[in-house]
C-alpha cells in the first residue's frame, strides 16, 4: 500500500535522508522509530507530497506521491509532527471547516471521535493546550475514515490515559483493515500496536523487523559457574536457574526497549 524506494534528500552536512526504502502492506501497522533529527518527518513529508524527491520515489496505492499528491492528500489520514492551525478559529469552527472542505455529510466520524477522545472543541484554537490541539489533529485526520493513516508522533502532548486510549484506537482501526504508518519515540506505543518496526538513524534505515521476531530473538541464556555446589544450589534457587553441579543456567529476556536503545545508539547487536 505504501512503497518507499531509495528515497534521498540531502540537506548537506550529512543531514537529510539517504537511500531509504521500505514498504507497508495493506492492513499492516508499521512503526517508524528513530532519535530526534533522524529523518522521520522528512520521509513522511515525501509521502504526503509536500516534498519532491531529489532521487528515489514513493507511491501510495499505486499513485506517485509527488505527481498525484492532490489525490493522495484527499484520501489519507495525516497527523503532522508540528501542528499549525488557523489560530483564530474555535475548534468547532475548524472541524466544521474541514468537514466542508472534505464534503462530509452524515458519514463524518467527528462526533464519535470527539466523544472517544473526550474533547470539547468550543475554545479558540490558540487558547487550547498542546494535548487539546493534538486531539483536534486526531479528529481531523480520522473524521473521513481514511483507509491509510500516516501519523507523525501522534501522541506527543497526550497524557498517559489518552496515550492508552490512542493505542486502543489504533488497534481497533487495524482490525478494521486500515494501513497505518506510525512514527514515534515511544517504544511501548509501537510494541503494542505495530506488526513491523523500522529504525532510522542519521537519515538511514538501519533495520526493519517484525515485532514478534524481535521478541523471540532476544531471549538469552547464560551459564554461571559457582565455587561450590551449595552456592550453585542457592544461586539456582534465587535466579530460577537450572543447576548442573557447580554450573547454573539462567535465561534472561532483553526488553524491546533495550534492543531499541542499542539501535538508537548505533551499537551492534547479535
Ligand atoms: N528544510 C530543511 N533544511 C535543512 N535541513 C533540514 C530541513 N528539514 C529537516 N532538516 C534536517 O534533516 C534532519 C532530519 O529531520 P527530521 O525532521 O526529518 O527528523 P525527525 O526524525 O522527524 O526528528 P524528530 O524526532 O525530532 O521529529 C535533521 O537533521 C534536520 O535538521
Ligand atoms: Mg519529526
Amino acid at each position: 500500500m505504501i512503497t518507499i524506494d531509495s528515497l534521498t534528500r540531502d540537506y548537506g552536512a550529512g543531514k537529510g535522508i539517504f537511500d531509504v526504502s521500505f514498504s507497508v502492506d495493506k492492513g499492516e501497522t508499521f512503526g517508524f522509530l528513530g532519535p530526534n533529527g533522524a529523518g522521520k518527518t522528512t520521509t513522511i513529508r515525501h509521502l504526503l507530497g509536500f516534498l519532491k524527491p531529489v532521487s528515489g520515489k514513493c507511491e501510495i496505492n499505486g499513485l506517485d506521491c509527488w505527481a498525484d499528491r492532490d489525490k493522495i492528500q484527499a484520501k489519507l489520514g495525516y497527523i503532522p509532527g508540528e501542528i499549525s492551525f488557523f489560530d483564530d478559529m474555535t475548534g468547532t469552527e475548524y472541524l466544521r471547516f474541514m468537514e466542508q472542505y472534505r464534503k462530509l455529510g452524515t458519514e463524518s466520524r467527528k462526533e464519535e471521535l470527539l466523544t472517544f477522545f473526550q474533547l470539547d472543541p468550543q475554545a479558540k484554537l490558540k487558547k487550547m493546550s498542546k494535548g487539546m490541539k493534538q486531539k483536534i489533529a486526531l479528529v481531523v485526520a480520522m473524521m473521513h475514515d481514511p483507509a491509510i493513516l500516516i501519523f507523525d508522533e501522534p501522541t506527543s502532548g497526550l497524557d498517559p490515559l489518552m496515550q492508552n486510549k490512542f493505542i486502543d484506537f489504533i488497534n481497533t482501526e487495524k482490525k478494521r483493515g486500515k494501513t497505518i504508518l506510525l512514527s514515534s519515540h515511544m517504544f511501548e506505543e509501537v510494541e503494542r500496536t505495530c506488526d513491523r518496526i523500522g529504525i532510522i538513524r542519521n537519515g538511514r534505515l538501519v533495520t526493519v523487523n517484525p515485532v514478534q521476531e524481535l521478541r523471540n530473538r532476544h531471549i538469552r541464556s547464560y551459564t554461571v559457574t559457582l565455587e561450590t555446589e551449595e552456592l550453585a544450589t542457592a544461586f539456582a534457587k534465587d535466579f530460577y536457574g537450572t543447576q548442573n553441579g557447580r554450573n547454573v543456567t539462567v535465561t534472561a529476556k532483553q526488553s524491546l526497549e533495550d534492543i531499541f536503545i542499542h539501535y538508537y545508539r548505533g551499537e551492534q547487536i547479535d
